[in-house]
């Protein structure tokens, strides 16, 4: 007998962010006005027009704050100031102007969990005493072993090597240690100490009194750790959460003492505080952790409003899979009176349209990039499943989250040669893991407009555009019937259509055979093949289709997705 479970009810006049399209905008790669090969927010604001068209309703934007660019601008050290590589204060206010004129609202990104090494506050403690207020800002501790020369625990940095370095004190000698969790050039923040919480509270007034919609919340699984800084009793060395399979709360809290502590709900709760004073603001939490009663906790009614779904980002491309977590994200959210989102490439990770060109055996870990040793990727097949989960995510209730490019159908820079890359997580693993830099490189915009494709007018590009992007230029697809930006314009003019952001949810099993996973959202059938042999149509009107020989052979042929109005 078929289920006909209704999983979600329909939810009219839904609050912006629970329905959201966000659209995630690298700023150093999305489009360069100035020349000099770095995107920067001149050239965000000449585009914009590009992503109303596209008809996304919110832009996230990864840091633009001053920053020595450690870490790609996830090192701040000046929280209220844009870089100079990226333009300046007044740049933003012309950027918000517009898009605010386009109907795009703005999410920036907030980095909590540590500084760069150059903010002044780091400076301080720098320059004072073991002890001192200063130093409390931070975590600063004594090592251990007869004087002080090995770390205070056994914690390791997520770009790889221990999580602890020692400083030199004003007359040579070497000094305490201090936690960063990722670069050296990233020390964490001491979120015990009510000093930083104001500082915090007064970022997130600055930018909310200039407009932002809302805050990106980096690392929010990481803020508080637990107290006393025991070891880390399970120890992976990429600290993954995937160790903690099968631990109950309070034993993943024990084994993993730096991440998704409890005790970090005072603080979010003071966030959430501030960002109410403000009318209809939004935080999306970057909170890594699994599983999803977990994650759960940080988004209850007044703690952060959503937060990224990663188990479904890392889900197998399978439908047996892809249904649970679907369900349990539903589920587990609806809980708390918080909605899903829904997100499959970020800048972090290794796009999907490359992602799922890769058996799952030989997938390399989030983060770790394609090394030049790895099996080739299938990039057709890769898109075309790209194509088709994207088809699958967009039907889905809640909000959902894009990666620049990923509307292109853009394919990961896989081939970029050691010489160019600049993630920290290549140095510190002497290119053992090659990191993020793959899914970082400049957009391309017209198709030999210069040697970066349009991304700016000279040519220059942080990173250089491998020959293949030429073929995904953005005017070679615009107008192009079939091309995977005219299906993103689709899918996303439709989502808007029928309502699904809100939508009644249930799973469709009557129309489902082994192979295929198929939903109804307000009359929508949403139905993709993952096995090898076509199946037929049901029918109804053809809203969507990720290949578009559908009409004439009324069949979904593998790894297609298509939209039925019932
Ligand atoms: C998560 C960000 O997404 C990533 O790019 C960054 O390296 C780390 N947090 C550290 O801020
Ligand atoms: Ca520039």
């Amino acid at each position: 007998m078929p289920n006909h479970e209704i999983i979600a009810a329909a939810r009219p006049n839904a609050e912006w962010w629970r329905t959201a399209v966000i659209y995630q905008i690298y700023p150093r790669s999305f489009a360069d006005g100035n020349g000099d090969g770095i995107g920067d927010l001149p050239g965000v604001t000449s585009r914009l027009e590009s992503l109303a068209d596209l008809g996304i309703d919110a832009i996230w934007f990864s840091p633009f704050f001053k920053s020595p660019q450690k870490d790609a601008g996830y090192d701040i050290s000046d929280y209220k100031q844009i870089d100079p590589l990226f333009g300046t204060n007044e740049d933003l206010e012309e950027l918000l102007a517009k898009a605010k004129s386009l109907g795009i609202r703005i999410i920036v990104d907030i980095v909590p969990n540590h500084t760069s090494d150059q903010h002044a506050w780091f400076q301080a403690a720098l320059a004072a005493a073991p002890g001192s207020a200063e130093r409390d800002m931070y975590m600063f501790r004594e090592g251990k072993g007869e004087n002080g020369e090995l770390p205070p625990n056994n914690w390791q940095s997520i770009f790889g090597g221990p999580a602890w370095s020692r400083v030199t004190t004003a007359d040579g000698t070497p000094g305490q240690w201090y936690l960063h969790m990722f670069d050296s050039s990233q020390p964490d923040l001491n979120w015990e100490n009510p000093k930083v919480a104001d500082e915090f509270d007064e970022v997130l007034r600055f930018w909310l009194r200039k407009g932002v919609d809302g805050f990106r919340v980096d690392v929010a699984h990481g803020m508080v750790k637990r107290a006393g800084l025991p070891d880390a009793t399970i120890y992976d060395e990429n600290l993954r959460e995937r160790s903690i399979e099968g631990m109950t709360m309070a034993e993943a809290e024990e084994a993993v003492p730096y991440w998704g502590q409890s005790g970090v709900h005072d603080a979010i709760r003071r966030f959430r505080r501030v960002l109410d004073e403000f009318d209809d603001r939004a935080f999306c939490a970057e909170a890594s952790m699994s599983p999803l009663p977990r994650l759960a906790m940080w988004v209850r009614p007044d703690e952060y409003h959503q937060s990224f779904n990663f188990d479904y980002m890392h889900c197998a491309y399978e439908p047996a899979a892809l249904k649970k977590i679907i369900t349990d994200s539903i589920v587990e959210y609806g809980k708390v009176g918080a909605s899903s989102t829904w997100v499959l490439s970020n800048h972090d990770g290794i796009r999907h349209a490359t992602r799922l060109g890769i058996a799952p055996e030989n997938t390399p870990r989030p983060g770790d990039g394609i090394h030049p040793t790895d099996p080739m990727p299938d990039e057709a097949l890769g898109l075309r499943r790209a194509r088709a989960a994207t088809a699958f995510m967009l039907g889905l209730p809640g909000s959902s989250y894009l990666y620049q490019g990923e509307e292109l159908g853009l394919p990961e820079a896989w081939q970029l040669e050691g010489k160019y890359r600049q993630d920290p997580t290549y140095a510190r693993t002497n290119g053992e893991r090659v990191g993020r830099d793959g899914c970082r490189v400049p957009l391309p915009w017209e198709a030999d407009a210069t040697a970066s494709n349009g991304f700016n007018t000279t040519g220059e590009s942080w990173l250089p555009q491998p020959a293949n992007y030429r073929v995904f230029a953005r005017n070679l697809q615009t107008g192009v019937p079939g091309s995977t930006l005219e299906l993103y314009k689709r899918l996303l003019k439709e989502r808007k259509a029928f309502g699904l952001g809100a939508g009644e949810f249930r799973w469709a099993e009557e129309y489902q055979d082994k192979n295929t996973l198929a939903y109804i959202n307000n009359g929508v059938l949403v139905i993709c093949n993952f096995g090898p042999d076509a199946v037929v149509l049901p029918a109804g009107e053809l809203l969507v289709s990720t290949q578009h020989d559908v009409e004439l052979t009324r069949e979904i042929e593998h790894d297609q997705t298509v939209w039925i109005k019932l």
